[in-house]
């Protein structure tokens, strides 16, 4: 990796409490030229050094991928370099790959990936197709996924409704080190078949569910009669500039600070029970997490542990690289470069691209 530039969007869609579409586009739109300009400059390379230009093709907000999407067919076109897309899912997996392989760490498979963000909670079983050495590609195999909300997402929500900032995950995760995780017992989440008959490739064992978990925190905020107390703390954290999660500690009784740790907890046990389970029935080498809540530091304790005690490797990309960036989709499209998989000119953006 030569250069990764990121443009980020938090401070934009914080004043909201989530993301807006229309400022994402708008966003992107006017960061677009100048990231590209950095990337390089930081590489010391020009556009004529380039081999490729990937993009992101989907999945993701339309707006905002049509604004990447056309942009690298006009460099493509006026370079006169090949185009490559990429599946955003396919990018956070090969997060993992490019840090192991700058190791030389040999990936044992087929690997299980959990792939864990604001928009996606899914298994897959990853493997690098047969073929000689310039035709290897990766295949992937969707196990399992989330029949609601995303993790990151309910980790989002959850802050929102506690009166934290956004993006929630490293406010729970800061916070949730001050509570005791067993003071709240969340009950394990199994989804039962019978509603998700039309998805029976996949077994219930591996789907997961976190919007029961999310309602069930705001019943015990009712049940606790906290409004009150959440309502301060918004106010009081909305006058702080740039708020960070320390400065809600003290805004933050032992009852709120229990709530946050047992909700982190379920979360964490939960994705590790199903991943694991997985990870046995499909007989994985190991088991690589990535994608923004492989972030969080409970999740990968927990995980190494699981891992260590059942003598699996389990990997996670650096901080830096388990949220988006582009570094991961270029690591991506290099497998489909040497295989000579380019996209062709009709390339457009793909809001619900599935992988595998
Ligand atoms: O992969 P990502 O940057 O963007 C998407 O593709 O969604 O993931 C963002 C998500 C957000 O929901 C954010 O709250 C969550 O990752 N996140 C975390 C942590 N850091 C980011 N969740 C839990 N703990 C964290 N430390
Ligand atoms: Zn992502």
């Amino acid at each position: 990796m030569v250069s990764n530039v990121i443009a980020s969007q938090i401070r934009t869609h914080a004043l909201y409490g989530g993301v807006v579409p229309e400022l994402a586009s708008r966003e992107h739109l006017q960061n677009i030229v100048p990231v590209v300009r950095a990337a390089l400059e930081q590489a010391g390379c020009t556009f004529a050094d380039l081999d490729a230009i990937a993009v992101t093709e989907g999945p993701g907000l339309a707006g905002a991928l049509l604004v990447g999407v056309m942009y690298a067919k006009g460099l493509a076109f006026a370079l006169n370099k090949p185009l490559i897309a990429v599946n955003h899912l396919e990018g956070h997996i090969h997060a993992v790959l490019l840090e192991a392989k700058k190791q030389e760490q040999v990936l044992a498979q087929p690997a299980l990936a959990l792939v864990v963000s604001g928009g996606h909670t899914h298994l897959y079983l990853a493997e690098e197709t047969d073929g000689t050495l310039q035709h290897k590609t990766w295949q992937y195999k969707n196990i399992g996924k989330t029949v609601d909300d995303a993790a990151g997402e309910a980790f989002d929500k959850v802050a929102k409704l506690l009166g934290m900032g956004y993006p929630g995950g490293p406010w729970i995760d800061w916070l949730a080190q001050h509570g005791d995780p067993r003071a709240v017992p969340f009950g394990p989440v199994n989804v039962k078949q019978k509603p998700y008959r039309a998805q029976q490739e996949q077994s219930p064992r591996f789907l997961f569910s976190f919007s029961g978990l999310k309602t069930a925190v705001l019943r015990y905020v009712q049940m606790h009669s906290m409004a009150q107390s959440i309502e301060a703390r918004r106010v009081a954290l909305a006058n702080i500039p740039d708020a960070k999660p320390a400065d809600a500690l003290p805004l933050c009784d032992t009852e709120t600070l229990n709530l946050i740790a047992s909700f982190q907890r379920a979360v964490v046990v939960d994705l590790a029970r199903k991943t694991f389970a997985a990870a046995e029935t499909f007989q994985s080498a190991c088991i690589v997490v990535s994608g923004g809540v492989a972030a969080n530091r409970e999740l990968r304790q927990h995980f190494l542990a699981e891992g260590r005690a059942r003598a699996l490797p389990v990997i996670f990309p650096s901080l830096a690289l388990s949220t988006d960036n582009a570094a991961m989709i270029a690591a991506a499209a290099w497998p489909k470069f040497v295989a000579g998989e380019m996209a062709t000119a009709t390339l457009t953006a793909e809001p619900s691209l599935a992988l595998g």
